[in-house]
């Protein structure tokens, strides 16, 4: 061990001398600085132009709503609106009688989990089993002669066999109605799991798109409207109706106050150089990409440091800005607490660009 040490603290010496010869300077860049405005804080996305295809949803499943078990698939590309879906279909008044459990299902598959995520919230006392088939059991007791509708948020199985183990979980035998979405990028998925149609949600048409970015950006109290049309209607085109992009660029627009700035995210080369790639979902990153590069310095090291995180990891907002205060990403909170408040604008930007999300217990209405 104390050789080993002995040979670290002489790597990391030369690592120092190396410095020298490239004449690195220590920047005093400060930390808060960027070149955003602050807007007020993020509030949740308002959901604009979906409603035909609820209702399309809603039709589908009360169609077949006489069957024990219903399980309708919602697919298409990440960012399109999938989520914001299901979101829709729980909280329409079609089901104000049923039950409601939302579970996020994620990349890593875990039918224990899923099951026991369900359990819990459909009681409060029922304790939470271990073995799959007391999940099973305790599923089956507690949608006994009840109306249950499960949102089974971003599944990534592709296994048949586990999924016909999900379907068997979720089948709550006689007396009993289990409707459940979900959501998935793959078709293929989709197939495996349904038991009525799945269906495919289309990328937001331009129009609907335009709208979300006049909302974001307070459009109809601009000056200079009629040019600002014309270029934002142009960056909507861009996008490829994809819904997180509208969010994205919005955010960004809102902050930008000349037209000039609207001109260049929409000269940017990075449209042309991510949309000539095979594949359409690459112009979300170009959107993204766009957001990306304008944020400040600390503001991107932040944002890089969320990376720690796994996907769909609730991230406490207290427990990240003690993390960037630790890492000097952000100056510790004073008693003007201005410092704070500048943490809580990184935060909103984050939110704003859809960069971090709000978790879903925040939308959920009851
Ligand atoms: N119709 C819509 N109008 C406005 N914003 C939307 C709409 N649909 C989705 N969004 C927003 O776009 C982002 C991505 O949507 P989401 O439902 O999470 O996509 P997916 O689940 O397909 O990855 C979210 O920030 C959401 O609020
Ligand atoms: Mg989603």
């Amino acid at each position: 061990m104390a050789i080993k040490m002995k040979n670290m603290r002489g790597q990391l010496k030369g690592i120092t001398e190396d410095r020298i010869p490239f004449t690195f300077l220590q920047e005093n860049v400060p930390r808060m600085q960027d070149n955003w405005e602050t807007t007020a804080a993020v509030t949740e996305a308002k959901v604009i132009g979906r409603d035909k295809e609820k209702q399309e949803i809603v039709v589908r499943l009360s169609r077949s709503i006489t069957k024990e078990i219903t399980i309708l698939p919602i697919y298409g590309i990440g960012g399109i609106g999938k989520t914001t879906m299901a979101r829709l279909v729980f909280n329409d008044p079609q089901f104000r009688e049923y039950s409601r459990v939302w579970v996020y299902v994620s990349e890593t598959f875990d039918l224990k989990k899923i099951g026991n995520s369900i359990i819990s919230q459909l009681s409060v006392s029922d304790s939470q089993p271990t073995e799959l088939e007391m999940i099973g059991n305790s599923l089956k007791r507690l949608v006994s002669g009840k109306k249950v509708l499960i949102i089974l948020d971003d599944l990534w199985e592709r296994e048949p066999r586990e999924l016909e183990k999900l379907k068997n979980m979720l089948n709550p035998g006689e007396g009993s109605k289990v409707v459940a979405v979900v959501t998935t990028r793959e078709e293929n998925i989709a197939q495996k799991i349904q038991t009525v149609e799945p269906y495919k949600l289309a990328p937001l048409t331009d129009d609907i798109f335009w709208a979300i970015i006049k909302d974001k950006t307070s459009f109809d109290a601009r000056t200079g409207r009629v040019r600002l049309e014309m270029i934002g209607k142009d960056i909507a085109k861009k996008c490829g109706g994809m819904a997180l992009a509208a969010q994205s660029v919005g955010y960004m627009l809102d902050s930008m106050k000349s037209s000039d700035e609207w001109v260049s995210v929409n000269n940017s080369e990075l449209w042309d150089v991510l949309a000539s790639k095979e594949f359409s979902p690459h112009q979300v990153h170009a959107s993204l990409l766009l957001s990306y590069r304008s944020m400040g310095s600390y503001l991107k090291l932040c944002f890089a440091y969320c990376a720690i995180f796994p996907k769909g990891h609730w991230i406490s907002k207290e427990a990240l800005v003690h993390q960037w205060v630790a890492l000097g990403l952000v100056e510790p909170p004073t008693a003007s607490s201005y410092n704070q408040q500048s943490s809580d604008r990184y935060i909103n930007q984050l939110l704003g660009m859809c960069f971090l999300e709000h978790p879903k217990s925040s939308w959920v209405s009851n």
